[in-house]
């Protein structure tokens, strides 16, 4: 039996070549995560519970690339978090928060430090305008059981549009008043929205956020391949959802190619990546089954244990050049899913043939990933498991089926392990690392774009010996 070669981003290094890039800002580093969905940069957060929710499929966005929110929760729930998402950047607020006008002081200023938001909008019961509270208003009021009347600006003195105010109307009126908040509202005072000129700057100086055609921050969502999948898909996608994720550990199945078939006839416009595969073969049945993208990794997670539980899987390098040689005849993209351990991790899955790469673990000790930071002999660290855990299965099968019982528990077979990453503090830094680590490996490549990339870059397989110059950097001192 004749045996591949199979390689991992340790096995390599990509040869330094003459470059035409003189500086790192001007490569360009976006990319096509999956058919119509264009990242201005190549990072996606893995749907996994240590990892992304809304707060960091925001953080992605806005740095542009984007997070795909984990299915491991209720439908509404994860619904709610892509609403999140979609609402972040608009700069009409439908929904603002209000308050009733016989709210005390002491409760506004609780409200603001609950929800960060710095003035809110007195309704009566009709939703219909009575006046703004605003930080300034409660800062020097001494009798906190004072009424939000006393202290509010009422509405005959306020500056308001109307549903139709557009948003060149919104900035005259914001810079000429000097305001903060535009209430929009009907001519009966009903409140039908607010824009504030936070939101409008964000608008008029454009960064380098991933959008919608709205305007909206970009965010993807998970599905599985049993139960009420579809149902999960119906919802995302009526929630206006950019990207549905069928994310099975082994992709390469009958399971995952008939809800690919499933999902791509209930919403054939709607992006679907699919994985996890680590094949040619499975890569060509995923994408004749309808996926837009295909997403590749079979063990190679910080957090996995599949290799070392069931024997299978193939080292990533290996498997994204197997699976991107047979995608790209068919215009599909790759997504390099784990196994990213240094920004240079991130050339090598390019250069390659991936279009982007997911990643856990380097996320997970960030602000914006869910939970709180942990002390440990003075050092703080973040939760980070695996999806096939045993605590997510426990947390997955819960949900499924509302309890489970002791022997239930000993018949789960983890494939992942939980565990702790150092603390990273905001998210935008671990990025701008992997990003400027990218621009300059690129312009190593002689790059000045992924395209490039793909088409210029050389490996050279390096020994055990050439693996510890390499990486082993501490240990050698
Ligand atoms: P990194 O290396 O970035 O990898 O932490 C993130 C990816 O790991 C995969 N994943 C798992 N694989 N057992 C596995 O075999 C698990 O429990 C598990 N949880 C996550 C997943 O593809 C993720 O994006």
């Amino acid at each position: 039996m004749e045996l591949p070669l199979g390689l991992t981003y340790d096995d390599v290094l990509l040869l330094p070549v003459k470059t035409p890039v003189r500086s790192r800002a001007e490569v360009d580093v976006s990319t096509v995560l999956a058919k119509g969905i264009r990242l201005n940069i190549p990072i996606v957060s893995a749907n996994m519970d240590s990892v992304t929710e809304s707060t960091m499929a925001i953080a992605m966005a806005r740095l542009g690339g984007i997070g795909i929110i984990h299915r491991f929760m209720s439908i509404d729930r994860q619904v709610a978090e892509v609403k999140r998402v979609k609402r972040a950047e608009a700069y009409v607020i439908e929904k603002p928060y209000t308050i009733s006008p016989d709210t005390r002081v002491s409760e506004v200023r609780q409200l603001m430090r609950d929800t960060g938001v710095s003035g809110f909008l007195v309704v009566d019961s009709d939703n219909r305008l009575l006046g703004i509270v605003s930080r300034r208003d409660v800062r020097f009021v001494n009798h906190d059981e004072k009424m939000v009347t006393e202290v509010m600006t009422p509405r005959e003195k306020l500056i308001v549009g109307s549903p139709k105010t557009t948003l060149e109307e919104a900035m005259r009126l914001l810079g000429e008043h000097k305001l903060e908040k535009l209430p929009l509202v009907e001519s009966d005072w009903s409140l039908k929205g607010l824009i504030t000129a936070k939101d409008v700057e964000r608008v008029v100086n454009p960064s380098n956020a991933a959008k919608d055609s709205k305007g909206r921050l970009l965010v993807g969502a998970a599905i599985g391949v049993r139960g009420d999948y579809l149902e999960r898909a119906a919802k995302l996608v009526e929630a206006d959802v950019d990207v549905l994720v069928l994310d099975i550990a082994h992709g390469h199945s009958e399971a995952a190619i008939e809800a690919i078939r499933r999902v791509k006839t209930d919403f054939p416009h709607v992006p679907l990546i699919a994985g996890n595969v680590a094949t040619r073969e499975g890569t060509l049945d995923l994408i004749q089954a309808g996926a837009d993208a295909v997403k590749v990794g079979i063990g190679p997670g910080a957090a996995c244990t599949t290799r070392i539980v069931t024997g299978a899987g193939v080292p990533q390098l290996t498997a994204v050049m197997w699976c991107a040689e047979a995608a790209s005849g068919m215009g599909i993209p790759i997504i390099a899913d784990g196994g990213i351990k240094h920004p240079g991790d991130i050339t090598k899955a390019l250069a390659a043939g991936a279009s982007t790469v997911m990643i856990g673990s380097l996320l997970a000790g960030t602000d914006e990933s869910p939970g709180y930071f942990v002390v440990r002999d003075g050092v703080k660290y973040k939760a980070y498991r695996g999806m096939a855990s045993l605590g997510a299965n426990i947390r997955r099968r819960l949900l499924e089926r509302g309890d489970l019982d002791a022997e239930s528990v000993a018949q789960i077979v983890p494939e992942g392990v939980e565990s702790y990453v150092p603390y990273r503090g905001k998210v935008e830094e671990v990025v701008n690392h992997l990003v400027g680590g990218l621009r300059s490996g690129m312009s190593y490549c002689g790059a000045r774009n992924i395209e490039e990339l793909r088409r210029n870059a050389r490996f050279i397989r390096i020994t055990e010996a050439g693996a510890a110059e390499s990486f082993d950097k501490l240990k050698q001192t």
